[in-house]
This record gives structure tokens, C-alpha cells and sequence, in this order.
């Protein structure tokens, strides 16, 4: 039984701890090889094997688990039932291997953060790589070793449901928020408060054509280099533990049978060492897409592929052992993958602590607990973004006076918790009619009407809007909250419109009619077109989808209590037609200026105007900001020197705030067309109303290389523009030479 040689192997890893990294990485290594040498061949191919447990554990599934055929396992059943579980796993299995426990732990395990789009608003890396952090405590509390985030899939397309799960359209923005939130996962708390980290999807699935889920993807070699991989190569440098292969294919082949992304990009070029995975049943995949016949040679081309772990579609564990012995896959194969199986276990703690990691009593104390509660209101009030606020109509003093809260999503809840919710419950969730009163109590008199349902199945009426019409000639002011139902997102959650779903615009000009201020927050996962929207509101909140806090956090900027300080991380389109709309696109003739747009012969529509609602980057506060002139160190920098950029801001509002001073970058002439900016860093500044600070950037040859014409990082000498502002259309601008 492995289980013995596991503990006593466990002793000769902690002495070697103290005694040098070479002996402990030989030690570690001997525990593996100890266990490898120990399992049939059966066995092996049952530790690549990862099955969903969710629902009822029946006898079945016991079964599998002592016939060691069972190496992870996907789904969270809480401490108590996957303690359970690994008992059967080490006291009834022959080999005795315990059971790595799997699961999608996204924006939190219990108590749920906003969804990741919403955090990345934040740009603020203490508090994402925070958020993760507490979702591992969470989980690892709840018996989970291994969660599959973060989402790293870069999209510019609205339309496609996933693009709430990552950071944005900003290839440096989403590598920094990648590495954060491995870093928070891995290695924030002690180790029983950790879990690993899985990047995904690797690489490519946020390119899917025309949002479809799961549908085409094909990049060119540039587009992957430069927009795609940069989160994923981020990832692996801080030491992710696992990958997992995406559903979609690259230059035609799909990823899990694809040798050049899995072996050449993955392990060669990023350097990744750890464990990959298939996307669920994407083994089977290659067959219903046709380029393999039948399971036996999918199970051939991904094991040789080194994808080392099949999720769900028990492939590996049924076809394996004989594809070894009729010696179309070689052991040494089978045997590497169960290494990295080995190793996960291992990293987790499961091969020296095998029972260790499941603690009912600590799950009580940790699920919700007020700390966690705490930093999950943080992130909120950090990610939600101020898109108007005319007249200065917030924040709020509601004082006796009376308030029409309107639409569809003022009580939601589950909305609120987004697709991936985790454990989250509804009933956990603080709605924003709740948040609200809580916030302005008793002498804020809150009425409440919903205005239009929005239900898939049934008929969508007009007949509630002349109730809320009613009730918005009562008030003295509206807060309409409008947005999406939790289904409306997330994987499978494409939609061809970017219009609210059902009669919600309509309402809203319904309410507009009234003339009374309307402050509408924004319930979403996605950059919908909020134009019209925009246009009937005096103030606009997208407050995302934002969490089990979701609410008092919507409250407590209404009210002033937090000053907004979200910025977009992606662009808002002004119209459909316009997607994909991004800011860091690349140069091109013909180029559309604004005041030109009688000259037909340019990169625009011809009938909406060519800028997007709202740009990457934009965000308001309740003070205002001054940005004074840039100021460069030198206006040349060698290539092994640096220069210095600085800009002076000014908080010249009533009310103290945090400003993400952002800033981009421009080659004016290289090998390769350029984007017409690129962000190179940004900083986020606190500023006591009148006061002034001066942020300081430095830059490099390193932050100025870019894709060359071998698809290699290049740094080109030549003329550069650079630019310091408030978002990536409202900057100061200057200009430096890099000399050779
Ligand atoms: C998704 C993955 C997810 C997996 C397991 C798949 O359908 O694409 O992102 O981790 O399911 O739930």
C-alpha cells in the first residue's frame, strides 16, 4: 500500500526541507518515482483520469474509486464528503494514491466576489490577487486542492458570454491580473489556505467568431503573440500549477491535438513544466470535429501530445492500458503524465498529508466569514465604474425624501453571483434594494417597481411600466436598476444582440418621460450598448455583476460613502455593428480623424459615430482630476538606459479620491504596424481634495519591444509618442527618441 511508503517518505521531505532545495527537489522526486513504481498499469491511466462528482455520490462511484480508476475528482461536496472520499481512496484502493479535488472556483467558493471582468476594473492588483485569495481559503477550507482559474482568454467581442471570466481586452493589464490572482490562489495564506492555480483556456477561445461559444477560432501567428499569450506566459512565471487545453482549435487544429500550441508554445516557448489538462471531454471532441476517427486515436494524439489529464470523458482510463499493450503508446508517455499528476498531488500537500486538508470545523469558521465578507466588499466598491454623473446628481442625499428604485434586477440576488457562483447561494447575496436601505434607513422612503419581467420563456409585456412610470412621478428621484439575468453570461452565454435584454430601454424612456433624476446601475457581465441607455440617465453605474456584497456596495457609492474609482478594461461600444471596438488596434492608412467624417474614404461606419460609448480605461469619481504637462527625464533613451516620465495630478474636487493614472505608449515607425496605443503601466494615486502629486514612470528599451517581423520580442530604435492621462482617449501627450 502506497499509503505507508507516502508518510514515511513525508519525514525524509520535511527534514530535507532544512537542508538544501537540491535534496528536497531529489527527495520530492524519489516520493513520486516511489509511487509511480508501485501502480499497474490500470492504475496509471486511472490517476489521469478526472470525473465530475457533482450531485449524489452513489455506490458506483465508490466503486470506481477502489478500483483505482479515479485520480481527481471535479465538483465541491464540502470537507466532510470528500474526507469521505479519500478515505475510500487510501484505506479501500489497492495502491492507495489519494484523490486530488477539483473544482471551479472562479470569483469565490462561497462568499462570491464580482465576476473577474468587474475586478480587472479595479486595476487594483493588492485587492485581485486579495479576492483570490480568499476564494482559496474558502475552498481549501471546503477540501478543494485545485481550482480551474484564472481566465486568462482575451476577448473583443461582447458578444461571446466568457468575456466576464477574465480581465479585458489589455494584453499588459490581464498578464498583471494573471499573475495576481495565481500568486493570491497559490500563495497567499498559509499552506492549507492555498490552492493551485489552472490558467485557461489555452490559448485562443476568446477569439471565437461572432461570440459564438466554442465556435472558430483563427488568429495569425501575430495576433497570438501579442494579444493572447502574454496572460498565459504571466501565469507560468508565477509558477502556475496546471493548464488546461481550450475547446476551440488554433490554425485549424484543436488544441488538445495540437502539437505546435501544446508543445512548441506551451512548453517550449513559455516554459511551462506542470500538468495539462483537457477542457471537458475534449478528447472526445476531436472526433465529433473530425479529425479523428474514433476515441482510440484521440486518446493516441492527446496523450502524445502530453496532455496528461482527461476531464470527464474517462478516455485515458478506458482505452489507455491497451493502446501500452498493443504498443501504440508508449509507458514512458503514460508514465510522465502520472509525474504530473503526482507532482500536483504533492505540491498540494496530499502525498505527506493525505487527510490533512479536510477539516469540517475550519470550513464552519472560514465559508463566510466576516473577513472574507470584508475584502469581497472591497474588490466590489473598487471594480464598479462611474460612466456619467451630470450635474453632480451623485452621490445621494436621499433625507426625506422619496426614491422609486425600478427594474427588473432592484431585488435580484442570484443575478448578482453571476454564471460561476460557486457554493454562493442567493439568499446570501445582498440584493441593492436591500443594500439601499440599509444605507439611508428609515428616513429615505424606498418604493419599489419592477417595470418589465424578463423571463426566456414567457411573453415579455409592457403591462408593469405604467406602474413604474407612477411611481417615478412620485419620487423625488429614480434609480432605475437595469442589466442581464446570471444565465445571460458565462459559458454558452453568447448573445447576438448588445441591447438590455427585453423591454428595458423601453421602460427606461418610458420613466425618462417624467423628468426626474435617473441614476441607473448596470447589473451585467458584459459591455452591452448603453447609449440609449446613457442618454435617458443623469448618472450610470456599472456595477457589473458584483458579488455576494453586490448590494451594499452599489449603496454605499450612491451614497457617497466610496468614491468610485473603477476603470473600464474594456471598450463600451456606441453600437453593435462596431464590435469588435478596441483601443489598442493597430495603425492603418485611411485613418479616421475626427471632423473628417464627410471624407468617405476612411477606417469608419458611415452611420454611427466612429468612437466607442465609452473607451478603454474611462472611468469617473465624484472630484475631478488635473493632469498638468509631461515632463520627460530626457527626450532619448539608449538601449540599456532609462527615461523617466512624470505628470503632476491634481485633485481638484471637493472630495478625496484614487485616480488610475495610466500610461501608453506609441512607435511612430517599426518593422511591424503598431497599435495606435498600447498601455506600458499605470499607477493608482490617492488625492485629498486641492492636493497634488507627481507620478513618476520609469521606461525601458525592455517595456518598448515588441513582436518582431520573426515573431520574436524585438526593440526597434526610432521615434516614440508617449502618452499619461485619465483613460486611453484623455491624455496629455510627449515624445522620445530610442536610440540604437
Ligand atoms: C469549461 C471550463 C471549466 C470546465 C469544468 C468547461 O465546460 O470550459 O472552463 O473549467 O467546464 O467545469
Amino acid at each position: 500500500m502506497i499509503g505507508k511508503s507516502i508518510k514515511k517518505i513525508a519525514v525524509s521531505t520535511l527534514v530535507a526541507l532544512t537542508v538544501s532545495p537540491a535534496v528536497f527537489a531529489a527527495d520530492a522526486n524519489a516520493q513520486i518515482e516511489d509511487i509511480l513504481s508501485q501502480l499497474t498499469l490500470e492504475e496509471k491511466a486511472g490517476q489521469l483520469n478526472l470525473v465530475d462528482f457533482g450531485g449524489e455520490i452513489t455506490e458506483e462511484r465508490y466503486q470506481l474509486i477502489r478500483e483505482g480508476k479515479i485520480g481527481s475528482v471535479l465538483k465541491s461536496n464540502g470537507a466532510a464528503q470528500n474526507l469521505k472520499l479519500q478515505k475510500v481512496a487510501l484505506e479501500q484502493s489497492r495502491a492507495g494514491v489519494p484523490i486530488l479535488f477539483q473544482e471551479d472556483v472562479i470569483h469565490g467558493y462561497r462568499t462570491i466576489a464580482p465576476v473577474p471582468l468587474a475586478e480587472a476594473a479595479s486595476w487594483d492588483l493588492a485587492a485581485i490577487r486579495q479576492s483570490a485569495a480568499v476564494a482559496a481559503r474558502e475552498a481549501a477550507a471546503g477540501g478543494v486542492q485545485l481550482t480551474y482559474a484564472p481566465m486568462v482568454d482575451i476577448s473583443r467581442d461582447p458578444r461571446w458570454g466568457r468575456i466576464l471570466e477574465a480581465a479585458g481586452e489589455d494584453p499588459y493589464l490581464s498578464s498583471l491580473i494573471a499573475a495576481a490572482r495565481v500568486k493570491g490562489f497559490q500563495e497567499s495564506g498559509s499552506d492549507k489556505q492555498n490552492i493551485l492555480a489552472t490558467v485557461k483556456h489555452f490559448a485562443g477561445y476568446g477569439d471565437t467568431v461572432a461570440g459564438r461559444d466554442y465556435s472558430i477560432s483563427d488568429l495569425s501567428e501575430r495576433e497570438l503573440q501579442e494579444i493572447h499569450l502574454p496572460p498565459f506566459k504571466a501565469a507560468v512565471d508565477a509558477d502556475v500549477a496546471a493548464v488546461m487545453v481550450a475547446y476551440t482549435a488554433h490554425d485549424g487544429i484543436p488544441l488538445t491535438a495540437n502539437e505546435y500550441m501544446v508543445q512548441d508554445v506551451l512548453q517550449k516557448q513559455l516554459g511551462f513544466k506542470g500538468l495539462i489538462m483537457t477542457d471537458w471531454e475534449t478528447i472526445p471532441n476531436l472526433s465529433e470535429t473530425g479529425v479523428t476517427a474514433n476515441d482510440e486515436e484521440g486518446v493516441l494524439v492527446a496523450i502524445n501530445n502530453d496532455i496528461h489529464m482527461d476531464m470527464q470523458s474517462q478516455k485515458y482510463v478506458e482505452l489507455l492500458p491497451q493502446l501500452v499493450r498493443d504498443g501504440k503508446v508508449s509507458i514512458d508517455v503514460v508514465d510522465d503524465a502520472v509525474r504530473k499528476v503526482l507532482r500536483l498531488k504533492q505540491r498540494a500537500g496530499l502525498l505527506d498529508d493525505p487527510l490533512g486538508r479536510f477539516d469540517v470545523d475550519l470550513e464552519k469558521q472560514e465559508l463566510l466569514s466576516k473577513e472574507n465578507i470584508a475584502a469581497t466588499k472591497d474588490i466590489a466598491l473598487k471594480s464598479m465604474v462611474l460612466l456619467k454623473n451630470d450635474e453632480q446628481l451623485l452621490p445621494l442625499s436621499l433625507a426625506d425624501k422619496k426614491v422609486a428604485v425600478i427594474g427588473p434586477f432592484a431585488k435580484a440576488d442570484r443575478d448578482l453571483i453571476g454564471w460561476w457562483p460557486g457554493l454562493g447561494r442567493a439568499e446570501e447575496v445582498t440584493t441593492i434594494w436591500d443594500g439601499l436601505q440599509q444605507e439611508f434607513g428609515p428616513k429615505t422612503d424606498f418604493t419599489h417597481a419592477p417595470g418589465v419581467s424578463i423571463d426566456r420563456f414567457k411573453k415579455v409585456g409592457k403591462e408593469l411600466i405604467p406602474q413604474a412610470v407612477k411611481a417615478a412621478e412620485d419620487a423625488d428621484v429614480v434609480v432605475m436598476v437595469l442589466g442581464e439575468q446570471f444565465w445571460m453570461s458565462g459559458e454558452g452565454g453568447g448573445t447576438a444582440s448588445l441591447h438590455l435584454p427585453g423591454l428595458q430601454e423601453e421602460l427606461l424612456a418610458a420613466v425618462a418621460e417624467t423628468g426626474k433624476p435617473i441614476v441607473t446601475v448596470i447589473v451585467a457581465g458584459r459591455p452591452y450598448v448603453l447609449t440609449e441607455v446613457a442618454e435617458h440617465s443623469d448618472a450610470l453605474l456599472m456595477a457589473w455583476m458584483p458579488g455576494t456584497t453586490g448590494g451594499t456596495a452599489v449603496a454605499e457609492i450612491l451614497s457617497g460613502k466610496f468614491n468610485p474609482q473603477g476603470k473600464l478594461p474594456i471598450t463600451f461600444p456606441y453600437h453593435q455593428g462596431q464590435v469588435p471596438i478596441f483601443y489598442n488596434h493597430k495603425m492603418t492608412s485611411h485613418v479616421y480623424a475626427p471632423g473628417l467624417t464627410e471624407d468617405r474614404y476612411t477606417t469608419t461606419h458611415r452611420d454611427v459615430q466612429h468612437e466607442p460609448l465609452y473607451p478603454f480605461g474611462y472611468g469617473l469619481s465624484y472630484t475631478n482630476y488635473q493632469y498638468g504637462d509631461i515632463k520627460l527625464s530626457n527626450s532619448k533613451m539608449s538601449m540599456d538606459s532609462t527615461i523617466e516620465a512624470s505628470i503632476k495630478v491634481t485633485n481638484t474636487g471637493k472630495v478625496a479620491g484614487h485616480e488610475v493614472v495610466q500610461l501608453y505608449v506609441h512607435d511612430k515607425v517599426a518593422s511591424v504596424t503598431q497599435p495606435v496605443k498600447l498601455l506600458k503601466d499605470f499607477s493608482i494615486v490617492d488625492l485629498k481634495p486641492g492636493e497634488s502629486k507627481n507620478v513618476t514612470f520609469t521606461l525601458s528599451a525592455e517595456k518598448l519591444s515588441f513582436i518582431g517581423r520573426n515573431y520574436k520580442p524585438t526593440i526597434e530604435a526610432g521615434d516614440f509618442k508617449l502618452f499619461i492621462g485619465a483613460s486611453s482617449a484623455n491624455v496629455k501627450e510627449s515624445a522620445f527618441t530610442l536610440t540604437k
